[in-house]
């Protein structure tokens, strides 16, 4: 490395996803809590959601979707530099589930570490490592969400087990050749004062599982719907406008929007805020439901490889998640 500043453009050059087999409908949930397919898609545009089978970990969902994105890419496993895991549900405490990942994958050169940043956590990557190839330390990245929540969803408590599901996506980035597209404008946000609003509260050191409570469901997300609700819509349509304006480009101008699948009057309600033209919302929560950090990235391989924006498009990427935190990227693809 030379040392000298260096300010590289930075490209996504592959994408890949991966949902486990087994489908779950609001009719198999229906069977485990007193809810029905009507309350569960009338609040919140989910009809099913996949569970990864037992002995099926976060790691191997992370795996299986980082080489359909290197075989996108035309990148070998053992060329890989960097890889980070975005996940809230590791394989295990330490080592980090991106640990697991390089060796699953082969990709032994690769420095590999997680972040937790709960369902922004793909963007978070995506902006920590867009830096680190930017300014020439890394010459590419595999940054995967990656989630295995079925492991911690209370199954009793049907005002959040309906909601959420398993699953991984993952993207390559790599210095962008002359005329290749880019990621134009990045931003995060945390707001700390509002970590009671959506949490896992114990199994960590502030509440370790004992044998006293480990009936009492501490290990399990809980929720305040409500007031989550009302911060991501807020936060969503900041952090996109954000970025949309540094990229110096208008609503209209954006060929894709693809936000955090977490519930579709969220996504109706941003879309409505930021004036996106009609059809330029990818939606695909009614078959995964809320996969957290793989949410985004799930998304984003689909429409990719669905046809939804073309070369040379601009698209935004934008997130909101416990913490609270949320994120948005501009790309022009
Ligand atoms: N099936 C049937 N009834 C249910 C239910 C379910 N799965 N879950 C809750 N209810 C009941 C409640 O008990 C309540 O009954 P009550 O009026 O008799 O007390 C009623 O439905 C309304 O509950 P409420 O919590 O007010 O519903 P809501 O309209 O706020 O919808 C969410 C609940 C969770 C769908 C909604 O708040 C939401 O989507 N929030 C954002 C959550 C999110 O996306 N989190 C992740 C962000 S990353």
């Amino acid at each position: 490395m030379s040392g000298l500043a260096t300010n590289y453009q930075v490209c996504i050059a592959g994408t890949g996803s991966y949902v486990p087999e087994k489908v779950m409908t609001n009719e198999d949930l229906a069977e485990l809590v007193q809810t029905s397919d009507e309350w569960i898609f009338s609040r919140t545009g989910i009809r099913e959601r996949r569970i990864a089978a037992e002995g099926e970990y976060t790691s191997h969902m992370a795996s299986n979707a980082a080489r359909k994105a290197l075989e996108q890419a035309g990148l070998a496993a053992e060329d890989v530099q960097l890889i980070i895991v975005a996940t809230i549900t590791p394989d295990t405490l330490t080592p980090a589930t991106a640990c697991y990942v390089q060796q699953q994958l082969g990709a032994s050169s690769a420095v590999a570490f997680d972040i937790s940043a709960a369902c922004s956590g793909f963007l978070y990557a995506m902006k920590i490592c867009k830096r680190m190839i930017s300014d020439g330390a890394f010459e590419n990245a595999l940054i995967i969400g990656a989630e295995k929540l079925s492991a911690f969803v209370n199954w009793e408590d049907r005002t959040t087990c309906v909601l959420f599901g398993d699953g991984a996506g993952a993207a390559v980035l790599r210095r962008a050749e002359k005329g290749e597209g880019a990621i134009v404008a990045t931003e995060m946000g945390t707001d700390g004062n509002l970590t009671h609003l959506l949490n896992i509260p114990g199994g960590g050191s502030a509440l370790p599982i004992t044998q006293s409570n480990v009936g009492d469901h501490l290990a399990t997300l809980a929720m305040q719907g409500k007031e989550v609700f009302k911060h991501a819509v807020t936060r969503m349509k900041q952090a996109a406008e954000k970025v949309i304006e540094r990229a110096e480009l208008k609503s209209e101008d954006i060929a894709c929007v693809i936000p955090h699948q977490a519930n579709l009057r969220i996504i109706d309600a941003i879309a409505d805020r930021l004036s996106v033209p009609e059809g330029r919302v990818f939606v695909n929560l009614d078959k995964y439901g809320n996969t957290s950090a793989a949410a985004v990235a799930i998304a984003l391989d689909e429409a990719h490889r669905s046809g939804a924006f073309k070369r040379g498009d601009h698209i935004v990427l934008v997130v909101f998640g416990a913490g609270l935190t949320w994120a948005a990227a501009c790309v022009r693809w």
